[in-house]
């Protein structure tokens, strides 16, 4: 028998526990049927603003040998153009779709929130983590646990949707964090957003490589420490994980899974290995299965 990939996400089936992780091919509804056509379970979209924002000049994103850092500027077409762009994507697929929103006070986020056509959406997630525009915005609120607890606590008070919070690695406090987060209602937890922000310089051109200077670190080098903290925190809150931080091969998805990640989200490895990565996966899942004589993704269990 053909082992079974598909998950139970909030009441809806996704394909596969495959979640593409927000910032990469969501923008565009082309871009997500392409990464559901080609394996992706489950599409979480670029986060919006209220407004359009044109994000940071370029270079935005530069490699390095443990993966790339970023500094986009939360470039998003505002959530209305961008609800369009969900519509003509959920006209043509089934698969759940996470929407993803960016603000810095619970107003903004409520602001956000009340312009989501519920129909459509099958989950909301809070970027509550970005590190990219502190010097717009200051501290992130994913370091204070009272203000997750009020933004999260705003949000689902407002919304019958399920309510993901997507949390920072760049804070001591991280279980804290989720817990209250958790407390406050939320469904769900994103773990984690890039960590940073990180600088890379050109030693030819003697200057940072990105133009903004700083930017959000992605790819292998945070591997472990979303590994950590998958591990911790599932062991702390009941509601399920999606683990995201370097995920590159089937062997790195499985081992989020056996940390405690009910999905698995897939973002820089789209860059490294084409959209087919998530095919890819899907065929390492389905051989891990049958070599442990399991049936199903879910008979995975965290260790
Ligand atoms: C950006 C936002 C993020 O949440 C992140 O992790 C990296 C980059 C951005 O748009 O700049």
């Amino acid at each position: 028998m053909e082992p079974n990939l598909s998950v139970d996400f909030f009441g809806k089936i996704a394909a596969s526990p495959l979640v593409l992780a927000s910032g990469v091919m969501g923008i565009s509804y082309s871009g997500m049927l392409k990464v559901v056509e080609n394996g992706c379970g489950i599409i979480t979209t670029k986060s919006y603003t209220v407004q359009r924002r044109k994000g940071h000049e370029g270079p935005v994103v530069a490699e390095f040998n443990g993966g790339f850092i970023n500094s986009m500027g939360l470039s998003n077409p505002g959530i209305y153009e961008g609800m369009k762009e969900i519509a003509d994507c959920k006209k043509r697929c089934d698969a759940p779709i996470i929407i993803s929103l960016f603000g810095v006070t619970a107003a903004e986020f409520t602001e956000l929130v009340r312009a989501v056509d519920s129909s459509i959406i099958d989950a909301i997630e809070l970027n509550l983590s970005c590190p990219n525009v502190a010097d717009e915005y200051g501290i992130p609120i994913a370091a204070s646990t009272e203000k997750v607890f009020e933004i999260v606590s705003a949000v689902k008070s407002i919304t019958k949707l399920p309510v993901i919070a997507k949390l920072s690695p760049n804070t001591y406090n991280v279980p804290e964090i989720a817990l209250s987060a958790e407390k406050a209602g939320a469904d769900a937890l994103t773990l984690i957003n890039t960590l940073g922000p990180g600088m890379i310089i050109d030693i030819n051109a003697q200057k940072p490589v990105i133009l903004n200077k700083f930017g959000g670190i992605s790819g292998a080098a945070i591997k472990p420490l979303a590994v950590k903290l998958i591990y911790e925190i599932s062991k702390l809150v009941k509601i399920p994980i999606i683990g995201t931080g370097g995920v590159l091969t089937g062997e790195d998805a499985v081992e989020f899974l056996l940390a405690g990640a009910a999905y698995v989200g897939v973002g820089t490895a789209v860059y490294y290995n084409g959209i087919d990565v998530f095919a890819k996966i899907n065929a390492f899942f389905s051989s891990y299965l049958r070599q442990n004589n399991l049936a199903s993704v879910r008979d995975i269990k965290p260790i």
